[in-house]
C-alpha cells in the first residue's frame, strides 16, 4: 500500500521507517495471505510451539462455532515463559513498570515465569483444576499479569474484571461464571486517592454464592476485612512451602478455553466473549508482531488496562508472545501533572506508545509545552485504539508528540475479534481517522439492510466474511445469544455492531456502534446496564441512557429517568443518582446529565425507542416512527 494515488489528506511513511520495518511490502503480504489464508495462519501458527500439531487448521464444520488448529496440544503461557526462559531471553526485561507515585519494578523473563509458577501452585492447592473460572479484580499491578498466566498455567479460565468497575458489575460477573476463587488487591491507587478494591469485593461478595477463596494482593496498605477461612493475604501464601518455583503446565487442547471477558452488547446483561488457548495466541503474537513491528531491543508500552481486552492482547499475551518487553503504568495520564506520559516515555527509554483517543484529546488540551518539554525521541511508532480518532486530534499526536516521525496505527478491533482487524502497518500510508485496510486475510464489507454491499463512501453495516484463529468461539453460557447476536443479521457472516464506509482506495472509516452500545472515553458500556442501576435505586420506575458526542471523552452518557410516584425531581436526587450509577456500575459509567420526564417514547412492544431520544437530544430527524407507541 505504498500508492502515491491515494486521496484526501495522506501521510506517507519515511524511507527510514519503511526500510527498517518487518513487513515492508504490504500489497505482497495481503496478495499472499487472502490467496490462501489458511495457510497464512498455519505459516504463522509454527512460529509458535505446541506440544503436538494440529489435524486441521481450520475446521468450520459447525459453523458459526469455527474451531482452530484442532487436535493440537499447547498452552498459552508456556509460548509466553516457557520458551523464552530457555533463551538469552531469560534475562530480558518482560516487564517494567511504574507506580502511580512514581516507584517501579521490573521482572525478567525468569523472575515473571517463576512468580506465576508459585501464584498457580498456590491456585493449585486452593483446589483449582483445569476449567475452574477465576475472578480477578485488580488496578494496573505486575500481579494481575503474574495471575492471569498462573490460571492460563493450570488451565483456569480467567476472568478479569476492570477495576474501574464497581458493586454490582462485579457481583454479576462473578455470579454468572460461577468463580470459585477471586483475586483482588486491597485497594488501587487512582489520582493520589485509593479505589477500595477489597471493600468493593466485600459487598460483591455479600449478593453473589460461590467463591471459596479470596486472594488478597496488597498494594495500598490501608486496612481491609479479612474473612477467617476465606480471605489470604499473597504476599503470605507465597512464602509457604507449597507456593514453589516450579510449576507444571496442563497441557491443553488448542481449543480450551483460555479466558471469559464480559462485555456489552445489545440489550440485556453484559456476556461473556470466550478465547481459547490455541487460536487466539496465533492471532495475537501475530498482529503484535506486524503492527507493531516489535524488535528484540523496543520498549513497548500499551497505556490500556489488563481488565479490557486491550490489555490482555496487547500489555499480557501479545507482548510475551513475542519476547517483547512491555511496560505498564497504575496511574492516570495526568497525575500529578499532564507530563506524565512524556516524562516516563523519556525515563524508560519507550519506542512505541499504544493508547486511546480520549487519552490523546485529554493530554491535547493542555498544550504542546508539557510535551515539549521531554526529549520523547526514542519513538517510533504510535498507536490509537477503542473509538474513531478525530483527525485534529490525529494530528496533534502525529506533530506534538511524534514529530512527524512516528506513523500512527489507528487499529479496529474489539474484544470478539481478539486482535486488531482494520490497521495499517508501519510501511502504509495514512489517512487521519481511518484504520486503513483489514489485516491480511481478513475480508470485510459493508453491507445495507438488504444486504448489498454499499457503493463507495456510503454508510453501511461493518461486516466479517471470513473467520480468523483468534476470533470469539462463544458466549460463554449463551451460545443461542453467541448466534443471535453476531450471526443472524447476515447469515454466515460475523456482525460487527458497528456502522463504516469504505472510500475509493478501499481505506475504512469507522462511524461508531449500531447498537445499544455507548463508547465513553473508549470503555464499553451498555445502555442496559446503566439503565438496571437507575431502576434499582428506590425512588425509579424507568430510565433510558444513550450516549451524545463529548468532545473529550467521545460519548457521554445522558439519562431520562421517570421516577416512582410520591417521588419529586430535584438536583440532591439527581446527583444521588448519578452516584448510585457509579457505585453500582462504576464511576465510568455515571451520566454526565440526568432528566427527569413523565415518559419515554417506545415500540407498541414496549421496547424504549432511544434513537429518538438521540434525535431529540441532537435537533436531527427522528427517522422511522411507525413503531412509536404514541
Ligand atoms: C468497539 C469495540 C478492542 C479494542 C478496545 C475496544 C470501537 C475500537 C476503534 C478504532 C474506531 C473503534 C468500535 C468497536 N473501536 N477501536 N480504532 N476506531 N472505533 O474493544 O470494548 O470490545 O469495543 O470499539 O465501536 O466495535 P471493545
Amino acid at each position: 500500500m505504498n500508492d502515491k494515488n491515494l486521496s484526501g489528506e495522506v501521510y506517507y511513511p519515511g524511507k527510514e521507517i519503511i526500510d527498517n520495518a518487518t513487513i515492508n511490502d504490504w500489497d505482497a503480504l495481503n496478495k499472499k495471505a487472502n490467496e490462501d489464508y489458511l495457510g497464512f495462519w498455519e505459516d504463522k501458527a509454527k512460529e509458535l510451539h505446541w506440544f503436538s500439531k494440529w489435524e486441521k487448521v481450520l475446521d468450520d464444520s459447525q459453523k458459526p462455532f469455527f474451531k482452530w488448529f484442532t487436535g493440537a496440544k499447547t498452552n498459552i503461557s508456556y509460548n509466553c515463559l516457557d520458551i523464552h526462559v530457555k533463551t538469552y531471553r531469560r534475562n530480558k526485561l518482560a516487564l517494567v513498570w511504574e507506580g502511580e507515585k512514581g516507584e517501579s519494578e521490573t521482572m525478567s523473563y525468569y523472575r515473571l515465569h517463576q512468580e506465576t509458577c508459585r501464584f498457580a501452585n498456590i491456585l493449585k492447592s486452593m483446589g483449582v483444576v483445569k476449567g475452574d473460572r477465576v475472578t480477578i479484580y485488580m488496578g494496573r499491578i505486575p500481579e494481575i499479569v503474574i495471575a492471569m498466566l498462573a490460571c492460563a498455567r493450570i488451565g483456569a479460565i480467567h476472568s478479569v474484571v476492570y477495576g474501574g468497575f464497581s458493586v454490582e458489575s462485579l457481583h454479576e460477573r462473578i455470579e454468572d461464571s460461577q468463580s470459585k476463587v477471586l483475586i483482588v488487591a486491597d485497594g488501587a491507587y487512582q489520582r493520589g486517592k485509593i479505589v477500595p478494591l477489597k471493600d468493593i469485593a466485600d459487598e460483591a461478595l455479600q449478593r453473589a454464592g460461590g467463591i471459596e477463596h479470596v486472594i488478597v494482593v496488597r498494594r495500598t496498605g490501608q486496612p481491609v476485612n479479612m474473612e477467617f477461612g476465606r480471605d489470604m493475604w499473597y504476599h503470605e501464601l507465597k512464602h509457604l512451602p507449597i507456593a514453589t518455583n516450579d510449576c507444571a503446565l496442563e497441557i491443553m487442547d488448542s481449543e480450551d478455553p483460555l479466558f471469559i471477558l464480559y462485555t456489552s452488547g445489545t440489550t440485556g446483561k453484559p456476556k461473556a466473549i470466550l478465547h481459547t488457548h490455541g487460536g487466539y495466541q496465533v492471532g495475537v503474537y501475530t498482529s503484535l508482531k506486524y503492527v507493531f513491528d516489535i524488535k528484540e531491543e523496543d520498549r513497548y508500552w500499551c497505556a490500556a488496562d489488563p481488565g479490557w481486552i486491550t490489555g490482555h492482547s496487547y500489555i499480557v499475551y501479545g507482548p510475551l508472545l513475542n519476547g517483547a518487553t512491555s511496560f505498564m503504568y497504575e496511574g492516570a495520564p495526568n497525575f500529578p501533572y499532564p507530563n506524565r506520559y512524556w516524562q516516563m516515555i523519556e525515563k524508560y527509554g519507550i519506542n512505541i506508545l499504544y493508547t486511546s483517543p480520549t487519552a490523546i484529546r485529554g493530554l491535547m488540551r493542555f498544550g504542546d509545552a508539557w510535551v515539549n518539554r521531554h526529549n520523547l525521541s526514542s519513538l517510533r511508532l504510535l498507536g490509537s485504539v477503542g473509538e474513531p480518532i478525530n483527525p485534529e486530534a490525529w494530528k496533534w499526536y502525529y506533530k506534538t508528540v511524534g514529530k512527524e516521525k512516528c506513523p500512527i496505527m489507528d487499529t479496529w478491533w474489539q474484544t470478539e475479534t481478539g486482535m486488531f482487524m482494520i490497521t495499517p502497518m508501519p510501511c502504509v500510508p495514512l489517512k487521519p481517522g481511518s484504520g486503513t485496510k483489514p489485516f491480511p486475510g481478513l475480508q470485510f464489507d459493508i453491507l445495507n439492510e438488504a444486504g448489498e454491499s454499499v457503493k463507495s463512501d456510503e454508510e453501511g453495516y461493518l461486516v466479517i466474511k471470513n473467520p480468523w484463529p483468534s476470533m470469539i468461539r462463544t458466549l460463554w453460557g449463551d451460545s443461542e445469544k453467541y448466534v443471535q447476536q453476531y450471526w443472524s443479521k447476515y447469515p454466515g457472516y460475523y456482525l460487527t455492531g458497528d456502522s463504516a464506509r469504505r472510500d475509493k482506495d478501499g481505506y475504512y472509516w469507522i462511524i461508531g456502534r449500531v447498537d445499544d452500545v455507548i463508547k465513553v472515553s473508549g470503555y464499553r458500556l451498555g445502555t442496559a446496564e446503566i439503565e438496571s442501576a437507575l431502576v434499582s435505586h428506590r425512588s425509579v420506575a424507568e430510565a433510558a441512557a444513550i450516549g451524545l458526542p463529548h468532545e473529550i471523552k467521545g460519548n457521554a452518557i445522558y439519562c431520562y429517568v421517570i421516577l416512582k410516584s410520591g417521588q419529586t425531581p430535584s438536583n440532591e436526587l439527581m446527583e444521588e443518582l448519578r452516584l448510585h450509577v457509579g457505585h453500582e456500575v462504576g464511576p465510568i459509567a455515571k451520566p454526565e446529565q440526568i432528566k427527569f420526564v413523565d415518559s419515554l417514547p417506545k415500540t407498541r412492544s414496549g421496547k424504549i425507542m432511544r434513537r429518538v431520544l438521540k434525535a431529540q437530544e441532537l435537533g436531527l430527524d427522528p427517522g422511522n416512527l411507525s413503531t412509536l407507541e404514541e
